[in-house]
């Protein structure tokens, strides 16, 4: 096939290109307006002849017609990803989320084009920490964030422009990514560079909360089950049973490089914080046969911080903007 991959110079994105280029034998073209978030460095090394890179928005329905056109099938990953940032300025998040969303689904209903949506678990709202259930693909959306919000409501586009025009979209819903080519805004990256920079991590809160991980890889091989196998009109979880909490993962950073496991501090915390994800990915599994590979988070959590040790000029770029943000809002 011709795959079309928005957002695929942020972080799953990229993943999944390197993913999908190694394990099957699809041409792809990047379609990414390369935000703060994408970086075109990830894309590095790729096929020439199986890989082209276009600078876009997914709102240009123009040229999103035109892409669209030459393509067989598209996989939707461009957002804005960050929910502090989605507290301090919502409004990238509506019209990348929610109308970027609405661009694509109307060109996949103009050229019946394949489509598969990529969406989070957040749609879900969050768990107690002793409750003893995980999301299903039947859980009620309850998001409470500006960006898990826009992800419920492009979540509901999708549905509806599959029930309302014939659309032949799936869904797909993951939990907390790690692995290389993240942002050092997020959660694991920035604690790995704040150790390997001499800064102490920053948990939020009281650090309890706990998030589902599943490495970037694995979340790829699962996205390329369901586009060549899954069933159209369905909704599929990604997990990998990798609950932690936030101090668990901050303790076995410092100590994997060599740090007392409590030089950390606690920080003001995000409002609105949800405490705790947990995916039931059963239905993947059972139906379409996917497994993750990185079943062991430490031994994950180890080569990406081998990543990040190795990838300097990668990352180096973003962190000193990136932590001002941060300064500016207490965290
Ligand atoms: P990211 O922020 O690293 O990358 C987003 C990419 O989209 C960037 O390359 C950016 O330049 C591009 N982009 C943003 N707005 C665009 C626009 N208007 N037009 C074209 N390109 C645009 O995000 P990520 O963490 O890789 O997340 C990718 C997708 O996966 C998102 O849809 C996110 O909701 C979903 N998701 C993320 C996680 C996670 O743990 N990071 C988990 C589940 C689902
Ligand atoms: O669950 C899937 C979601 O995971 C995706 O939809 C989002 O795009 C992705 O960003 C991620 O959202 P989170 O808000 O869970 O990820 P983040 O990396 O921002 O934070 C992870 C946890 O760590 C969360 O409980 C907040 C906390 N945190 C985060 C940062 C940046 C800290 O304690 N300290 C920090 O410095």
């Amino acid at each position: 096939m011709k795959l079309l991959v928005t957002g695929g110079a942020g972080f799953i994105g990229s993943n999944f290109v390197h993913h999908a280029l190694e394990h099957s034998s699809h041409e792809i073209t990047v379609l990414d307006k390369l935000t703060y978030a994408g970086n075109l460095a990830s894309l590095d090394g790729l096929p020439a002849d199986r890989f082209r890179f276009v600078k876009g928005d997914i709102t240009d329905s123009e040229l999103v017609d035109s892409l669209f056109a030459d393509h067989d099938a598209v996989v939707h990953y461009a957002a804005e990803s960050h929910n502090d940032n989605s507290l301090d300025d919502p409004r990238p998040f509506l019209e990348t989320n929610i109308i970027g969303t609405y661009t694509l689904l109307e060109a996949a209903r103009r050229h019946g084009t394949r489509f598969h949506h990529i969406s989070t678990d957040e749609v879900y709202g969050d768990l107690a920490l002793d409750d003893p259930s995980r999301f299903t693909e039947d859980t009620p959306y309850n998001p409470s964030s500006p960006y898990s919000s826009t992800k419920a409501g492009s979540d509901l586009l999708v549905r509806a422009w599959v029930r309302s025009f014939g659309v032949q979209a799936t869904i797909s819903n993951c939990s907390n990514n790690y692995g290389p080519y993240q942002h050092v805004e997020k959660f694991i990256p920035r604690q790995i560079t704040n150790v390997l920079g001499g800064v102490r991590p920053k948990l939020y809160g009281t650090g309890e909360n706990v998030r589902d991980w599943i490495h970037a890889d694995d979340h790829s091989a699962a996205v390329l089950t369901i586009l060549e196998r899954g069933v159209l009109g369905e909704t599929y979880l990604i997990g990998a049973d990798g609950e932690k909490s936030n101090k668990d993962v901050v303790e076995l950073i410092l100590t994997e490089l060599g740090r007392a496991a409590d030089d950390y501090d606690l920080v003001t915390d995000r409002p609105g914080h949800d405490l705790r994800y947990a995916i039931d990915s059963t239905r993947l599994r059972n139906e379409l046969g996917w497994a993750p590979r990185f079943a062991d988070f430490e031994a994950g959590l180890r080569s990406t911080i081998a990543w990040y040790k190795g990838n300097q000029s990668w990352w180096a770029p973003q962190k000193a903007d990136t932590e001002a943000r941060y300064q500016a809002q207490g965290q």
